[in-house]
């Protein structure tokens, strides 16, 4: 595909990227890309000699900043990086919006110290009523964030969290030449956006953000403390602490 054409913007109706949709089209992508059995990349992306690399050591990190913590985790998903940080963490209770994806999850082999729960992460105050954190995690959460609904999440997820907690989150970053061939821009907007389809037919337009180490900056170092950044070649990670 030619330069020119892989830049063009779609011309997507300006409804889908209110937040309320990107929302719900989130959701319904999610809970159905796993029924389908679709991987997010069908195009080969090329050498990645160096992806096992990465992946081992944000999972090195990740498993460190949750020792010895009891972890409130948003976006659980199927559960995979659940059951990486439960090997470190005392406990782990993953929230899940899509409800096939906590099926799938529950019905994994998972240890004994990981709980999941379905709720938003938008809306975390009666969740777990009485549990107490001191560890909060997000895989694979907040490149999908409208930056309009960053502070919202934020201060609901950190409200859930004890002085003194350490944070990670992480996200895989749209390199691939299949993920940036469907990514688009619109005026007036802030986030980048993608197209996605499932192997039904089915197509959303959802949020890709690809923050740099000085967005992610602005957007934790006024709430942190010891904020590490780390962006690879196909994820970014942070972590830091709460006063
Ligand atoms: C890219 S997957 C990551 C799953 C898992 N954390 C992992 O790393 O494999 C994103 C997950 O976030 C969930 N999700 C999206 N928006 C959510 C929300 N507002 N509240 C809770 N979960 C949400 C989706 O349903 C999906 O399971």
């Amino acid at each position: 595909m030619s330069e020119t054409m892989r830049k063009k913007e779609p011309s997507p109706d300006l409804n889908n990227l209110e937040p309320d949709n990107l929302h719900r089209a989130t959701i319904e992508y999610y809970n159905l890309r796993q029924v389908h059995g679709d991987m997010p990349h069908k195009v080969h992306r090329g050498s990645t000699l160096d992806l096992p690399a990465e992946q081992a050591r944000m999972v090195r990190d990740s498993q460190e900043a949750m020792r010895g913590r009891r972890v409130l985790e948003v976006a659980s998903g199927t559960g995979s990086a659940t059951r990486e940080i439960a090997m470190t963490a005392v406990s782990v209770t993953g929230i899940e919006i899509a409800p096939n994806m906590l099926r799938i999850a529950a019905a994994d082999d998972n240890p004994t110290n990981v709980s999941y729960l379905a709720g938003d992460a938008f809306d975390l105050g009666t969740i777990a009523p009485g549990k107490r954190f001191d560890g909060g995690f997000a895989a694979g959460f907040l490149h999908t964030c409208p930056a309009s609904r960053y502070a919202e999440f934020l201060h609901g997820f950190q409200a859930r969290l004890e002085e003194g907690s350490v944070v990670f989150m992480r996200s895989s970053r749209p390199t691939s030449p299949d993920a940036v061939s469907r990514l688009f821009r619109v005026n007036g907007f802030v986030d980048q956006f993608m197209t996605r389809q499932l192997s039904d037919g089915s197509e959303y337009v959802m949020v890709e953000n690809d923050p740099t180490e000085d967005d992610l900056r602005r957007i934790f170092e006024p709430l942190s403390q010891h904020l590490r950044v780390h962006i690879g070649n196909y994820w970014w990670w942070i972590r830091y602490e709460l006063p």
